[in-house]
């Protein structure tokens, strides 16, 4: 705190120089001329380092950071991380990801704690599923120690984004991979582009931890039984845009999907993973075409160490009358409680009350807690950056 106010102070007092500087070449005798332009390079730019920003009502969204790290797989290797500052990528007109979709992303979340800290979420397990994908679609794998590397070095390089403790909001990193070497037949590339950028961000549902409307409907399918639903390419997401609309021109903060081949059970919920709880149960969907969403592998280790039992398995859509609460779960979600769910093809609607049910709250501060190191960490989560 002291030190943001050192900053401020002195920053301040280089604003108020410059000023003087313009506006004595303006008035008097003695010319700075040559100063002016650099000047006004240094207003803008001071002001733009003590930019404030509303962390308690920053939306899920795009904020510009000051640096993302990126590097190419090139000739069967990977290359050194280069620190950037620009937002634009140099991508060749026949490179795979814009003609045949390899591409792949991830999402995880830094924290800033009480101690001052800054905290990240299992970044290694979000380097696992990246790899996974990258199996999935033919794509380079990125490895453990790069990927930590780059997560590392992102969060480093813009630590003054990390939103403070208590507001609310955290730091959203995105590492994003992709086919960056031309061809034009269908095959994979042999050049490929990581990179790691990094924005601060608010709740993904604007309600926060308030329970939303979801809406069944079985006009659309986010993935096939046996397509890319498991893996984080952002096809699956171009694929749930219509479906996506659709709910939310009828009020509803998204789509809850359910399985494909049958449509008897409940598949993923938006970009979130679906749980359900009744009789001291957590209860998860078992499928081959949703996510394996670390925040849900979280969640049931949470409801095991507080005594009560967790199942993944198929949930019937009949199912869902007889659970006291449900919610979606995922890094942006969080969790986000769900209050009613609407199934479009016969009008049913499945009600679960306007405000968090009890376990939802317990797991939901549970794991804010251990994420911001309120609580101490006994799974081996997070990790402190340096
Ligand atoms: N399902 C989908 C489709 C997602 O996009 C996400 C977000 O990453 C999740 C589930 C939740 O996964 P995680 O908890 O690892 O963020
Ligand atoms: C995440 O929760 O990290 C996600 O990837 C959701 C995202 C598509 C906004």
């Amino acid at each position: 705190m002291f030190l943001l106010f050192k900053i401020k102070y002195f920053s301040g007092i280089i604003i108020y120089i410059a000023i003087l500087i313009i506006i004595l070449n303006r008035i008097s005798f003695y010319k700075f001329g040559e100063y002016n332009y650099l000047c006004c390079i240094i207003i803008y730019k001071v002001k733009f380092a003590i930019m404030e920003i509303d962390w308690k009502n920053l939306p899920f969204g795009y904020v510009k950071t000051d640096y993302n790290v990126r590097t190419y797989y090139r000739n069967g290797k990977w290359g050194e991380l280069e620190i950037s500052s620009s937002e634009h990528i140099d991508i060749h007109i026949a490179a795979t990801v814009l003609h045949y979709g390899q591409e792949a992303f991830e999402g995880l979340k830094a924290f800033r704690g009480k101690d001052d800290k800054i905290r990240v979420f299992r970044c290694i397990d979000n380097a696992r599923r990246m790899q996974s994908t990258s199996k999935g679609i033919m794509m380079a794998e990125v490895p453990d120690e790069l990927f930590i590397e780059a997560v590392n070095k992102a969060i480093k390089l813009n630590k003054r984004f990390v939103p403070p403790y208590g507001s609310g909001a955290s730091l959203y990193i995105r590492p994003l991979l992709f086919g960056s070497g031309p061809e034009v037949g269908v095959k994979p590339a042999k050049e490929y582009f990581f990179m790691v950028f990094v924005t601060p961000v608010g709740p993904y549902f604007k309600e926060g931890f308030k329970p939303v409307d979801m809406l069944i409907t079985r006009e659309f399918d986010r993935a096939a039984p046996l397509g890319t639903g498991k893996y984080k390419v952002g096809g699956n997401y171009a694929a749930s845009l219509t479906s996506m609309e659709k709910a939310h021109q009828g009020g509803f903060a998204n789509v809850l999907y359910l399985d494909a081949r049958e449509k008897k059970y409940i598949d993923e919920c938006g970009p979130a993973n679906f749980f359900g709880i009744k009789n001291n149960t957590y209860i998860t969907p078992k499928s081959d075409s949703i996510l394996p969403s670390i925040t849900n592998m979280s969640l049931i280790d949470l409801a095991i160490s507080m005594g009560m039992k967790a199942e993944r398995r198929p949930i019937p859509i009949e199912e869902l009358e007889t659970f006291d609460e449900v919610g979606a779960c995922g890094t942006a979600a969080v969790i986000s409680p769900i209050k009613r769910i609407v199934d479009d093809s016969n009008g049913k609607e499945y009600l679960y009350g306007n405000e968090p049910g009890p376990i939802s709250s317990k797991l939901y501060n549970k794991l804010l807690a251990i994420q911001s190191g309120d609580e101490a960490d006994t799974f081996g989560w997070v990790t402190v950056i340096e």
